[in-house]
């Protein structure tokens, strides 16, 4: 009998097993072009731009009535909006995918949705559906199509939050008047999914309600029916695929294995004539460098302004930024997380057969890399973009002791990159660490 009842134990929990594998090995195979894109463009493009104010939030913190945020739809021309431009820049800035806004927390559509006559179409001076020549822009430049759209509507009569003062309503007093609400919001995810059929969903604003208040699992199950590889952010109430740090540079690695920083260029996340707090091009690739060294993805904002140009400042950091992503695509794509900092203080990143290691030099490193505990042996130095062949010297190694020593790598002057070097070293085999304290002796 006991027999019998530990096979049973046995079979359930392989089965089990298989079954929790089958569905990660499955979302693996379902986030492998995000995981190997590395970066992505973000987009906050709305009526905003218009005033230069803060995103919805200009309203909803009581700095302009809602009145006088409404009026900036006059200024909405859209007037030199050039989608193929747009993707083509994203492209040549050497991101994979994009993001949208295509509704903010202001409840202003981008596209014509039938649902609410609050979009570009019917409701602004430009008149016509914005969104949709810039998804076939992407889908032509074979870039991936990223969905922004907030689940909070403040302007929408039958959402229950309009400012930070005042609430419409409560959802237990009137629950009939939420159900409009959720058939509205879902109704247009729904014209989103058929109209465009996104990549990625980018949700936001799931703090005012609860999972349960959203239908949070229902509205998932509902895009995933639509197309089971489409990816979701994590902010639909952890019904989502990765995690959406803002613009904190996570100082310490992720746990996840899926995660994305999203960060402005400057401080804003739409266009804002008053700010020019612009990041530089090496503060912006340093960062980026970070984030792929420890796995992720950065999202970088660009906020067009309202007549559809992008600001220059966004356009020199974007083509910046394609100059060094070409240079470097080697050490950049379908590349895994590095090593630990103790080895290099600086990002690296790995081949996915963990056979080169890409280091990522900052600045001039005054004559040499140091690379400490590597236990492999290093078969070749090359510049990454540059191509140069460099040499390396071990220095500290014992020969009674399995502890590696400390690599020095010569870096002349000249084959320094304006913004990171690489390098990238090829291995004996997979990297090999030593993470010991220290070498003790074991025979002399
Ligand atoms: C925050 C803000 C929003 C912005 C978003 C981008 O959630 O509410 O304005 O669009 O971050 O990540």
């Amino acid at each position: 009998m006991k027999q019998i009842i530990t096979a049973l134990l046995v079979l359930i929990s392989a089965s089990l097993f298989a079954q929790n594998n089958g569905v990660s090995e499955e979302n693996d195979a379902k986030m492998q072009w995000f995981k190997d894109a590395k970066l992505g463009i973000f987009i906050h493009w709305g009526l905003y731009a218009v005033n230069g104010i803060d995103e919805s939030w200009s309203f909803f913190n009581g700095y302009i009535s809602h009145e006088d945020y409404l009026k900036q739809t006059k200024g909405f021309t859209a007037k030199n909006y050039n989608p193929e431009a747009w993707a083509e820049l994203i492209k040549k800035s050497g991101a994979k995918y994009s993001v949208i806004t295509s509704k903010h927390h202001d409840g202003f559509a981008l596209w014509k949705t039938k649902h609410s006559d609050f979009n570009a179409v019917e409701s602004s001076a430009a008149k016509k559906d914005v969104l949709s020549p810039f998804v076939d822009a992407l889908r032509k430049n074979d870039l991936k199509v990223g969905i922004y759209y907030s689940l909070p509507d403040w302007s929408y009569d039958d959402y229950t939050h309009f400012t930070r003062e005042t609430q419409r309503y409560n959802i237990a007093d009137e629950p009939r008047r939420w159900k409009k609400f959720l058939k509205y919001y879902q109704g247009q995810l729904k014209e989103l999914a058929k109209k465009y059929n996104p990549d990625l969903y980018w949700f936001d604003g799931d703090w005012e309600h609860s999972s349960e208040e959203w239908e949070a699992p229902k509205v998932r199950e509902m895009l995933l029916d639509k197309n089971p590889s489409t990816i979701l952010n994590s902010r639909l109430k952890g019904e989502g695929d990765y995690e959406t740090p803002e613009q904190g540079m996570p100082i310490t690695r992720p746990k996840s294995n899926y995660w994305e920083l999203c960060m402005t260029m400057n401080n804003s996340w739409g266009y804002q004539h008053n700010d020019h707090n612009y990041k530089t091009i090496n503060q912006i690739i340093g960062i980026f460098a970070d984030v792929i060294g420890n796995g992720g993805n950065l999202l970088l904002d660009i906020g067009p302004k309202a007549d559809g140009i992008i600001p220059e400042k966004q356009v020199d950091i974007l083509d910046g930024l394609g100059r060094w992503t070409n240079k470097h695509k080697e050490a950049i794509y379908g590349t895994v997380a590095g090593i630990p900092k103790e080895h290099f203080y600086g990002p690296t990143t790995l081949s996915k057969d963990k056979k080169i290691l890409y280091l990522f030099v900052k600045g001039d490193p005054n004559g040499e890399v140091v690379l400490r505990g590597l236990k492999n042996k290093i078969n070749r130095i090359w510049v990454v973009g540059e191509g140069t062949k460099l040499s390396h010297k071990v220095v500290g190694k014992v020969y009674w002791n399995e502890y590696p020593g400390i690599t020095y790598i010569p870096l002349p002057e000249k084959v320094l990159d304006e913004n990171i070097t690489v390098l990238a070293l090829l291995l004996d085999g997979e990297v090999d660490l030593y993470r010991e304290d220290g070498a003790v002796i074991e025979s002399n």
